[in-house]
């Protein structure tokens, strides 16, 4: 880890991708106040109700062990630096569990002494990066909203540490990891048919409840990496610190400055900064097909033409003869073909350019549902393999890729 330096925090103004996960941050000023700023206790935080983004960022000072301690109840355990550095081993990198634009997260065991009240139990540390793009704005971010939000589908923050420059969450361990290093990372197994449906049902729950709050809560960063899997292959979302609350009354979006992933952010948000519930939508529509195919959002390491999910497996999806040139090989034909080309229709509908197109987060919830009862797998009902041809480039034939071009 990183030893905290004595330097300020220094404004930061940037209009930039990160090479590392694609994240985009539209002139991003990053909001870390300094040292001094923290001591003042000049404004009190917001209640969750009354917060929404721009109160985490327009309080440039404000408290904060106190007043968070006071508004997010007494399930949430304030830590030391100390006490997470001797749980983590020193954030050793043998227990890393993973990294994203906050920075890294680190497995580490509580014991029954640790805290009273505290169940003995693995946990997840997330560690800033102190360099990186991220700051005190995310992490507030995830305080408040995880800090407040229960529910089966959203992962449980335990706690948080704040001292000098340094931000650290700490979570309920999730023993299967991330959605993305099953989907991916060629080590692992292939997820059934049947695991990916209730993954898909466990996130869908989850941005429903997000949804469906007075002032809903909007996600804003629906991918494969923020999906983690208890145990069983619960969905959990994790991950809160673009989350932002939505439009309150008659309005219809916030405006904000437009942040995400490249290849699941809303093309309406990404051209106007316009955010709603349907951006959560869109980046759920693209995962179902990251589901369904097995591929990434976006690809670099693929051909021109294949590098953008979306652009490559919509003209596939509207049709399920043509559908099965498209699904992830790594199922072999262990799938329901009903079921799969509800999905397609699905996704189809979630990635809709006119927002007003894509289906609710319980519609959704309902069609995904309703397809836990096929039993009709492709490779029974004499529809895998596709053909021969289909081998020839990336599981699509020739003369499907043309077909499918003209009903475009
Ligand atoms: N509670 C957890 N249990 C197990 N692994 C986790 C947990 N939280 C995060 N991870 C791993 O760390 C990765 C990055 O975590 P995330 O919260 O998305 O960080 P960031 O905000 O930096 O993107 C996840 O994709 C996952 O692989
Ligand atoms: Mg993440």
């Amino acid at each position: 880890m990183k030893e905290s330096s004595n330097k300020q925090w220094r404004p930061f103004t940037a209009n930039c991708c990160s090479a590392k996960d694609q994240t985009i941050f539209g002139n991003f000023s990053r909001c870390r106040p300094s040292k001094t700023e923290l001591s003042k206790n000049i404004a009190p935080l917001p209640s969750f109700r009354k917060l929404s983004f721009s109160d985490v960022s327009r309080s440039s000072s404000m408290r904060i062990d106190e007043d968070l301690a006071g508004c997010l109840g007494p399930d949430l355990y304030d830590f030391q630096l100390s006490e997470l550095r001797a749980i983590t081993h020193n954030f050793c990198s043998n227990y890393l569990l993973g990294e994203g634009g906050f920075g890294t997260v680190h497995k580490g065991y509580i014991d029954e002494n640790f805290r009273q009240g505290l169940k003995a139990q693995p946990v997840a540390v997330k560690l800033l990066d102190i360099e990186g793009l991220q700051g005190h704005r995310e992490w507030l971010a995830e305080v408040i909203f995880l800090g407040q939000l229960r529910h089966p589908n959203l992962v449980k923050l335990i706690g948080y540490c704040c001292e000098d420059e340094e931000r650290l969450l700490v979570y309920e361990f999730m023993p299967r990891g991330s959605l993305e290093n099953h989907l991916f990372k060629r080590i692992s197994l292939s997820l059934a048919w049947s695991t990916r449906l209730k993954i898909a049902i466990g996130a869908a729950k989850g941005l429903a409840f997000l949804h469906s709050a007075e002032t809903p809560v909007i996600y804003r960063d629906f991918k494969t990496s923020n999906v983690l899997l208890d145990s069983d292959f619960t969905a959990k979302l994790s991950d809160f610190g673009l989350a932002k609350m939505g439009p309150e009354g008659s309005d219809t979006h916030v405006t904000t400055r437009v942040m995400g992933t490249y290849g699941y952010a809303a093309p309406e948000y990404v051209s106007t900064g316009h955010l709603t519930i349907k951006s959560d939508v869109y980046s759920f529509g693209v995962v179902l097909l990251e589901l369904l195919t097995g591929r990434r959002a976006m690809d670099k390491s693929r051909g021109k033409t294949e590098q953008n999910l979306i652009d490559w497996a919509k003209p596939y999806l509207n049709s399920s003869r043509r559908l099965r040139y498209i699904i992830d090989p790594r199922l072999a034909g262990q799938y329901s073909v009903k079921g799969a080309k509800q999905i397609g229709l699905l996704a189809l509908q979630c990635i809709s350019v006119n927002p007003k197109d894509r289906p609710k987060m319980p519609a959704i919830l309902e069609t995904l549902e309703a397809l836990q009862q096929y039993k009709d797998m492709a490779v029974t009902c004499g529809q895998w393999p596709p053909s021969p041809k289909s081998k020839a480039r990336n599981g699509v034939s020739t003369q499907m890729r043309l077909q499918a071009r003209q009903n475009k």
